[in-house]
This record gives structure tokens, C-alpha cells and sequence, in this order.
């Protein structure tokens, strides 16, 4: 550790002071109302289904998926756009996004056979290590795959590959955003994009029609903005051919929903280091909020940017590549409670294998009792049937009362649960799709 990394106690008591916003209740409340109203149509659904399930809500994806791109359309002359897989890969997501007129970003071969499958007219294939398996199957489907190159292996790889299938394959290369940390595993250095299009000219079954770049969790459009800004700086400096060539721009996902990140007091930075110290993180009835900004705002700061950075150098398309923002709101998870142990200590049916990681440790969302709807939040532990202590619903319930039987509902589970559910111990949901 040098010097500038020791830690006073100043440091940690500043640290401490800090901070994080409460969750405004009036935004919490009219979060709770509008998922009470829809009661009705949820409880419907037990009748044919048991408990636990995940519903799907296809009318909510398509109404995102228009708002979107409505925005981006807005102050974009020539923009596509393609649904990250990854962030739901259940295939009546992917499958109502095309449907909406979206491509679909792809990350493995599971993935590119959903898409395929799908009919998917417009596929790109993006994630570091992609297998020659993968790489084959891309190049066999190169009329509708555009294969985003994660470094220089990956190039020569491909190429192989394309010369064995005597096919040419259309490629963009994806470039890091941030070559700290870990973050370096994905793309090549901005710095070596003139190093890459000389490679390029190499590989007689590769072409080069354009370039990606992705950063994640963002709350606002900085980030994003000042890659832009370093971006179109180097391609000034790129020979006309590159530019001829450079038919799209992909600036990715990462778009936070607008309602914020919902924090638990262990999940705010402040939380964090209380516990490290051995306190409690906080008090469990407070709920935290880093607030995240409209779509529309992205759109308009992120088209500015563009246009002043990008299309004042080489025209091209550009493309976008959400996940989160697009499938949060449509799914979310129905549970029952199977054993009141406490007056405040309830175990439900399903555990936390249905979202994949120990979420609610750290996220606060709602848990609605819609057997007992109540405008009141009331603290008790509603925990999983999973055999480990981490298996969090949550630390209150919005209700009147809670019992054994009573229906709970946790809204807008779409983005990384569905996804990274996992097999173990207990059996997964079953999904319905409304
Ligand atoms: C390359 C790429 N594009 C798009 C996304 C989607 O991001 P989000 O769901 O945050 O919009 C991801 C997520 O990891 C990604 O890695």
C-alpha cells in the first residue's frame, strides 16, 4: 500500500457523515398504489398457476421499447437499436422486442440460437472469449449477425474460421471505455484502433463495418458523453478509408431506469462501512435512492454529443444496445408465504435461487401483500426457504396483516434475476407471460 492509500480516521468519519438520499415516500407510495391497483389482474393468474411464479408482462415491454426508441428517434437522424439478451434471456422477451422493431445484442451461442430461432432479422454478437464454436456459428449466419471483435486474437480467430466457411462475416470492433481495473477484459485500446483496421486488411474475410463501445450503470449520460468525446477525437485522426468503412456506431447499454436505484441501508456506501466496522448498517425501516435521470435526457445530451463528436467526422448509424431499461418493469415475482415462525418472521415458498444473487441485502423493493392490501409498511423479516441465512425478500411488507397463504408480490424483477436464476435446492419458478 503506498502512502496516498492510507486510510485516516478522518477519512472514515467523513465517510461515515456522508449521506445517501432517502427514498421520497411519495414516489414509494405511488410505486406501491399502481401495483395495488393491478391486484386483481396478478391474483387471476393463481387460479390456473400455483405460486411461485414470475410474470411476465409483454404490454410493458412494448410500451418501453416505444418510449425508447421514441426518444432516441427524436434527435438521432439514423439509429438502430438492439435488446441485450443477457438482461432477460427469457425468449418471449427477446421474441416482443422484435416484434417492437428491435435487433438483438447477443453475448454467446445460447444466445445467438435464441435469436436465431426467433427470426431475428438483426443480430449482434458482442462479449470477450467467444469460442470457435461461437465464432462458427456466427459466420455461417453472417447475413444477419454483425460479430463485435473483442481483441486481436479474436480477429485472427474469426478469420480462420470465416475462410473455412468461405464466407465473409461483417464485424465491428468493440473498444474499452475504461483500461483500469477490470473493466480492461472487454475490447482493444482506443489507442490501437489505427494497429487494428491495419489487421484487418489482412484478413481477406473480414470486414470492418463499425465500432462499439458499452458502459454500464448509468445514472446520467456522462459517462458515456466523455468516452464520445475521446472517440471522435481519434477518429479525426483515422485515414478516409476507415471512415468509408465505419457504417455504425455502437454506444451500448447501460441506461438506468428512471425511478433510481432502491437501496437497503447495506447497500448504501455509508452502510457498507458501518458494517465493516462491526455497527449495524442502519436503521432497516430506511430506505436509500440514488436517483437516475429520464430517458429523454440521455437521448437529447447523448444525441448532442454525437453529433458534435461523431457525425461531424464520419456519418454512420448509430446503435444502442439496453437491457435493463427496456425489461426491468416487465416481470416481476409472486411468492406465498408457507410459515409465520414470528410475529415479524415469515418464510416464504421460493427462494432467492429464482433471482440468481442475495439482491435484497443490499436493493430495497417492495414486498406487496396482495392477499391483505394496506397502504402501510410494516416491519417483518420475509425470508426464503433456501437453507442459508442470505435468502432476503425482504425486512417489511405493505399490507395489513401477513399470514400463512397470503400472496406477496415483489414488482419489476426483469432486469439480472430471470437471468441469472440458479438450480439450487429449490425447484424455479414457473414463468407466465400476460
Ligand atoms: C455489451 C453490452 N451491451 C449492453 C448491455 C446491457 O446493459 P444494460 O442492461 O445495463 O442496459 C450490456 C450489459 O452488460 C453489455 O455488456
Amino acid at each position: 500500500m503506498n502512502t496516498e492509500d492510507e486510510i485516516t480516521a478522518k477519512d472514515i468519519q467523513k465517510a461515515l457523515e456522508k449521506r445517501t438520499s432517502l427514498l421520497p415516500q411519495e414516489k414509494l407510495r405511488l410505486f406501491v398504489k399502481y401495483y395495488f391497483a393491478r391486484r386483481d389482474m396478478y391474483l387471476g393468474i393463481l387460479g390456473k398457476n400455483p405460486p411461485p411464479l414470475y410474470v411476465l408482462e409483454i404490454p410493458v415491454l412494448k410500451e418501453k421499447a416505444d418510449h425508447f426508441k421514441m426518444a432516441f428517434k427524436d434527435v438521432l437522424p439514423d439509429v438502430a437499436f438492439y435488446y441485450a439478451v443477457k438482461s432477460n434471456n427469457h425468449p418471449d422477451v427477446s421474441r416482443a422486442l422484435v416484434k417492437s422493431g428491435f435487433g438483438l445484442d447477443v453475448s454467446s451461442s445460447l444466445e445467438l440460437e435464441m435469436a436465431l430461432g426467433l427470426d431475428a432479422g438483426d443480430i449482434v454478437f458482442s462479449g470477450p472469449g467467444k469460442t470457435k464454436e461461437e465464432l462458427a456459428l456466427a459466420a455461417g449466419n453472417s447475413g444477419r449477425t454483425v460479430v463485435l471483435l473483442d481483441s486481436f486474437g479474436e480477429l485472427t480467430r474469426l478469420e480462420s474460421v470465416a475462410a473455412m466457411n468461405n464466407t465473409t462475416v461483417r464485424t465491428g470492433v468493440r473498444l474499452t471505455n475504461n483500461p483500469a481495473g477490470l473493466w480492461r477484459k472487454f475490447g482493444i485500446l482506443l489507442s490501437d484502433l489505427p494497429d487494428f483496421w491495419h489487421a484487418v486488411q489482412k484478413c481477406p474475410h473480414i470486414r470492418l463495418t463499425g465500432l462499439q463501445f458499452h458502459s454500464s450503470w448509468n445514472m446520467t449520460p456522462v459517462p458515456q458523453i466523455e468516452f464520445i468525446e475521446k472517440l471522435g477525437k481519434v477518429l479525426e485522426g483515422m485515414c478516409e478509408e476507415f471512415k468509408r468503412a465505419v457504417t455504425f456506431i455502437d454506444i451500448g447499454g447501460g441506461y438506468w431506469p428512471e425511478h433510481g436505484e432502491w437501496l437497503q441501508p447495506a447497500g448504501t456506501p455509508e452502510g457498507m462501512l458501518r458494517k465493516a466496522l462491526g455497527k449495524e448498517a442502519g436503521s432497516a425501516g430506511d430506505h436509500y435512492w440514488v436517483p437516475a435521470l429520464p430517458i429523454e435526457h440521455f437521448a437529447e445530451n447523448l444525441g448532442r454529443a454525437v453529433k458534435r463528436h461523431i457525425l461531424s467526422v464520419t456519418e454512420c448509424r448509430i446503435c444502442l444496445e439496453p437491457g435493463r431499461w427496456i425489461c426491468n418493469g416487465a416481470m416481476h415475482i409472486l411468492l406465498s408465504v408457507i410459515d409465520k415462525k414470528a410475529p415479524d418472521l415469515v418464510i416464504t415458498d421460493a427462494g432467492t435461487n429464482s433471482i440468481g444473487w442475495e439482491r435484497f441485502e443490499t436493493d430495497y423493493f417492495p414486498v406487496l401483500n396482495l392477499t391483505r392490501p394496506f397502504m402501510k409498511e410494516i416491519p417483518c423479516d420475509i425470508l426464503g426457504s433456501l437453507c442459508t441465512p442470505h435468502d432476503v425478500w425482504g425486512y417489511s411488507y405493505w399490507g395489513e396483516d401477513i399470514q400463512n397463504g397470503d400472496i406477496l408480490m415483489i414488482p419489476s424483477q426483469g432486469a439480472y434475476t430471470y437471468s441469472l436464476r440458479q438450480n439450487f435446492i429449490k425447484p424455479l419458478p414457473m414463468v407466465v407471460v400476460i
